[in-house]
């Protein structure tokens, strides 16, 4: 695909991602509407939506069609995703005053608000994603659908719903969160590997698991597309390791030094600069390989995976 080809479908996927999200908002009313306004505040700060757009490209290369479910899931990631920033920038977790180009959440509506709009943002996910359950049979125009197929989509949800639980839980992103805050300066390769494949692969894997899942896809397809997305945030996270020393604040929305000012062994202080890179490429490249076993439409997909290589931001 032509680079020019690939930037504005890229273009395209980020604002149909924006859209969904728009819709799934909540309403800022009620005599808690200041949680509302922080929840979206944070929303709709900007970010890259990488996480829906992975989700519905595997969708869809898994032979999904247009859906409400698939969107459904799409904004719950993302709210998800959000979430673990908003409580990542807090004083007692990284101290950061700037994301996606804005001040964080709490410097804004203070750390009391920061917390519980955290809370309410992942409450919220779960509230958008259950939605989906309670639609099967009224996807778009149809009139009726047979009860085998409202039971098969009932199923398909249902597995999408317990991976994205699963994945932001304990036995991912909060795991990986807990391991990280807890790190010593000195830690064993062992340890970083699964911070990263906890705090960061995790919501990754679940986004395109829940993607292929909702699609139909068999155990087999899913098992491929979790060892691909792995690779994926793993990389995605030692990028970010490496733009927190040589990123550009103002591109990356966000501050850098970071980790210096927390003194965080990262992937770039374990490994230096040119390995760390060297593996954000290895590790990608392996993720594209991956997905040339399925035969539904990818190179578009295929493409992200390898423009993230040298993402600077
Ligand atoms: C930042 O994620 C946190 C990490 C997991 C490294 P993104 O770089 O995807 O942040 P946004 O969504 O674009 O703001
Ligand atoms: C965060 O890792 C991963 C999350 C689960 C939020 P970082 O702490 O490195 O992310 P940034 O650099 O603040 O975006
Ligand atoms: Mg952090
Ligand atoms: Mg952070
Ligand atoms: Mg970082």
């Amino acid at each position: 695909m032509d680079a020019s080809v690939f930037e504005k479908r890229l273009q395209q996927e980020t604002a149909y991602a924006e859209r969904v999200l728009r819709e799934h908002l909540p309403k800022e009313e009620g005599l808690q509407e200041k949680i509302m306004e922080a929840m979206n505040y944070s929303l709709l700060a900007g970010g890259k939506r990488l996480r829906p757009i992975l989700m519905r490209e595997t969708y869809r290369m898994c032979g999904g069609e247009d859906g409400r479910a698939i969107e459904r899931f799409m904004a719950a990631i993302e709210m998800i995703h959000t979430y673990s920033l908003v409580h990542d920038d807090l004083p007692a977790m990284d101290n950061d005053r700037y994301r996606r180009g804005k001040e964080t959440t709490w410097y804004v509506y203070g750390e009391t608000m920061g917390i519980l709009a955290g809370d309410g943002l992942l409450n919220y996910a779960f509230e958008t994603a259950i939605r989906a359950f309670q639609e099967t049979g009224t996807e778009g125009t149809e009139e009726s659908v047979p009860d085998s197929e409202r039971l098969a989509r009932l199923e398909r949800a249902s597995a999408a719903f317990s991976v994205l639980a699963r994945k932001a839980g304990i036995y991912g992103m909060i795991g990986g969160q807990v391991v990280d805050v807890m790190a010593q300066e000195e830690m064993s390769q062992t340890n970083l590997l699964f911070i990263h494949a906890h705090k960061t692969a995790a919501l990754i894997q679940a986004a395109m698991m829940a993607g292929a899942i909702l699609a139909g896809a068999d155990r087999e397809q899913v098992a491929a597309i979790e060892k691909c997305a792995y690779n994926i945030g793993i990389a995605f996270q030692i990028q970010d390791d490496i733009l927190d020393v040589i990123g550009d604040s103002e591109e990356l929305g966000k501050a850098t030094g970071s980790d210096a000012a927390n003194r965080k062994e990262t992937y770039v202080t374990r490994k230096g600069l040119e390995q760390a890179k060297a593996d954000v490429e290895a590790l990608s490249r392996e993720a594209a390989g991956i997905l040339d076993g399925f035969t539904g439409e990818h190179e578009f997909l295929k493409q992200l995976i390898l423009t993230l290589i040298h993402r600077r931001k």
